[in-house]
């Protein structure tokens, strides 16, 4: 048994005020305040969701992911330890920050910060409210969302990932691109959301190449697009749907330049009669890069 959900993430960017406007305008999180260096965003009943702290990186610096209680956290704690991966116990300010009830960390095969954590604050005596108007976020027990992280060595992130924090493979999609080795994207769940994390085997500029937050109602994801403009953000993928998850979303560039995908209807992943599939194309409609004739979606690494 192993990671819960998705809890939380953290950015280092260059502009936090213009990452306050597009997650709040934009995307109708709520500002849940300033709190030890970081602008805290909340997008349920947490207190918190996502952090953003001032840097240059412009990239994701930490990703929490939630085990369900203090048993699960410390057979985790000791099996990455037995795995030979290094982990350190949150300090009492950082279990404070980041307002759980206990917090290890440790790092992935390529660096990224990873804090495992149990018991987050609930702030219902405030309940949240969108301040663009959104009906509310699909997360509870699936999650804030789900990344799609740049990864070289793919057997180091499957012995980490799916070996060590226990992730499942939920399906694969292979894209032939031009003449080069076809390009194997790789989708991983941890409940019933259908990927929480998945991979793309290429070094990036950055590790993240998007995160996702799903709304629910389909409206939703036409409002949010039309939004965009009035923030300033540029649409990278028109609204499609895609082919493994059947999510209907579109993209949008971040202040950092990586992109959000914003969705809705994606299928759930029930481990007792999921089949692992594979698919040749990431869309069966949309997700056509603006401009273009293009009708599946191209890496832009
Ligand atoms: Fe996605």
């Amino acid at each position: 048994m192993g990671i819960s959900q998705l809890g939380y993430i953290g950015f280092r960017v260059s502009d936090t005020d213009r990452w306050g406007t597009f997650l709040t305008e934009g995307l109708g999180m709520m500002d849940a305040g300033f709190v030890g260096g970081s602008h805290r965003y909340r997008n349920d009943a947490l207190s918190w969701r996502v952090s953003v702290e001032s840097g240059a990186e412009d990239d994701v610096s930490f990703l929490g992911f939630e085990v369900s209680g203090q048993a699960v956290f410390e057979t985790l704690k000791r099996k990455l330890a037995d795995d030979g991966i290094a982990v350190e116990e949150g300090t009492a300010e950082l279990k404070r920050l980041r307002n759980v009830l206990d917090l290890f960390t440790c790092a992935d095969p390529e660096g990224l910060r990873i804090e495992i954590f149990y018991g987050p604050g609930e702030s219902d005596e405030a309940p949240f409210i969108s301040p663009a108007g959104v009906c509310g976020f699909l997360t509870g027990e699936q999650g804030l969302g789900h990344v799609l992280l740049t990864a070289t060595d793919m057997d180091a992130t499957r012995a980490f990932y799916r070996d060590a924090l226990d992730f499942r493979l939920s399906d694969m999609i292979i894209l032939e691109i031009g003449q080069s080795q076809p390009l194997p994207l790789e989708f991983y769940h941890c409940n019933n959301r259908h990927h929480t994390v998945a991979f793309l085997p290429l070094k990036g500029p950055k590790r993240m190449q998007h995160f996702m937050l799903q709304v629910l109602d389909l409206d939703e994801v036409g409002y949010a697009q039309d939004r965009m403009d009035t923030v300033g953000a540029a649409i990278s993928l028109s609204i499609g749907r895609h082919s493994n998850d059947k999510m209907i979303s579109f993209y949008a560039q971040t202040p950092s330049g990586f992109d959000v995908e914003f969705g809705f209807g994606a299928l759930d992943v029930d481990d007792s009669t999921w089949r692992v599939t594979t698919h040749s194309r990431t869309s069966l409609w949309g997700h056509k890069t603006p401009g273009s004739l293009s009708e599946n979606w191209k890496p832009e690494i």
